[in-house]
């Protein structure tokens, strides 16, 4: 997912442009200016791109998070539905709200399981929080119908998934809204940068809002706008939009070319005795910024690992990663925090635990979950060499 390997010409002079004018900030500065405000235009772009109606730029994919949830209105004495395989940023801004995450199993598609879900919903769940892990889709449209049932609110964390469809849909744009990251390792990357999209315009008022303060956006001056509640500033910059246009028009092909590299490497895996491959629910809509797939014990997931990366391929193993497993998450296990009254752990309604083992089927699915980061600079010889590390690997299980 490395946009930052494209990188190039078009980027340098998009920033150059941005630092000649001389203005950073997305709003104000009317005269020196001149009218141009990329912020506001990336914005444009990639509610056109996504299909949402608004888009609104924030600093990064978890202050997205935030921002959208803060536009609901969930805050302390809610709950939200997370995945338990997901970047700890997802619930980072949950309880940053106030809210308390409620952790869910996740199924196959390496995303929340729908199955799991009616389960964890109580009197006081606010929103259900799929993320689109990896490039693709969670069982979103199943997802929504449970959703709508309860008469629930979806956001969608689709941080990693820019440039992935489902049913022609892009991801992000089937619930109330939907956010996105742009950060260093992203498909499409500003440095950092986030967005959050949405069809309701309620919504996108409330989010606009609130990642400047509260300022209302009125044509009255800056130091004349009025709040009509409390904000932060989670705003983006010049230099990030700029650099968002130039890195969304090469979105497309950078998805084309992630797909071809991963069919390559996803055909030579097939031999592998006993493997299953992630359910994409929509293979066709696939960003492919990840090859994933499962071994038939941990064992084998283990040993198929050495003999990856003792051949020059090494894979990651989610079982072992202590950033997007939610059993390998020390600091929440512990409730660890540096407020000195245990905020946000400690409630007065009692303290927010969040036990190891309590999501088994996620950490089985994870323990035996092996994946490759898909590489957009990777060229006929390196795909040769991973096959050929594939084979040879095979041979000596
Ligand atoms: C699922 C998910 N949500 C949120 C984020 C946070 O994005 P950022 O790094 O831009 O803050 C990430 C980042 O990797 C992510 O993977």
């Amino acid at each position: 997912m490395p946009g930052f390997e494209w990188l190039g010409e078009e980027e340098t002079r998009a920033v150059a442009e941005v630092m000649q004018r001389g203005v950073l900030f997305r709003y104000e500065f009317a005269e020196q200016r001149q009218g141009v405000y990329r912020v506001r235009e990336f914005e444009e772009a990639f509610a056109r791109y996504t299909g949402a109606r608004f888009a609104c730029a924030v600093s990064s994919g978890s202050a997205a998070v935030k921002v959208a949830l803060a536009a609901l209105g969930v805050g302390y004495g809610d709950e939200v539905i997370v995945p338990a395989f997901t970047f700890v940023a997802t619930w980072e801004a949950v309880l940053d709200t106030g809210a308390k995450p409620v952790f869910c199993e996740i199924d196959q598609s390496l995303c929340l399981d729908p199955a799991d879900l009616a389960a964890r919903i109580t009197g006081k769940t606010a929103c259900i929080l799929p993320v689109h892990m990896m490039g693709a889709g969670a069982r979103i449209e199943v997802v929504k119908v449970v959703a709508d049932q309860h008469g629930l609110p979806l956001m969608e964390d689709t941080a990693q998934a820019a440039g992935g469809f489902q049913g022609g849909r892009h991801l992000g744009t089937f619930g109330a809204l939907g956010s996105f990251s742009f950060d260093a390792v992203k498909t499409l990357t500003c440095g950092e940068g986030g967005m959050v999209v949405t069809n309701d315009e309620a919504l996108y008022q409330n989010a606009s809002e609130y990642q400047d303060h509260g300022h209302d956006h009125k044509p009255v001056g800056r130091g004349n706008e009025g709040r009509r509640f409390l904000g932060f500033n989670y705003r983006m910059m010049e230099l990030q939009g700029a650099l968002g246009l130039v890195q969304l028009g090469k979105l497309p092909e950078m998805v084309a070319t992630q797909r071809r590299n991963k069919a390559a490497l996803k055909e030579a895996l097939k031999r592998v005795p006993g493997i299953s491959f992630r359910d994409l629910i929509d293979a066709s809509g696939d960003s492919a910024t990840f090859l994933a797939w499962f071994m038939e014990t941990p064992e084998q997931a283990r040993k198929f690992a050495r003999l990856l990366a003792d051949h020059g391929a090494p894979a990651i193993s989610w079982g072992v990663n202590t950033w997007h497993a939610y059993h390998n998450w020390e600091h929440l296990q512990a409730g660890a925090t540096l407020a000195r009254g245990g905020w946000p752990f400690a409630r007065p309604e009692g303290r927010a635990s969040y036990p190891a083992e309590a999501l088994p089927r996620t950490r089985d699915l994870l323990s035996r979950c092996l994946s490759w980061q898909i590489m957009l600079g990777w060229d006929e010889e390196r795909l040769e060499n991973m096959t050929e590390a594939i084979n040879r690997s095979i041979a000596a299980m």
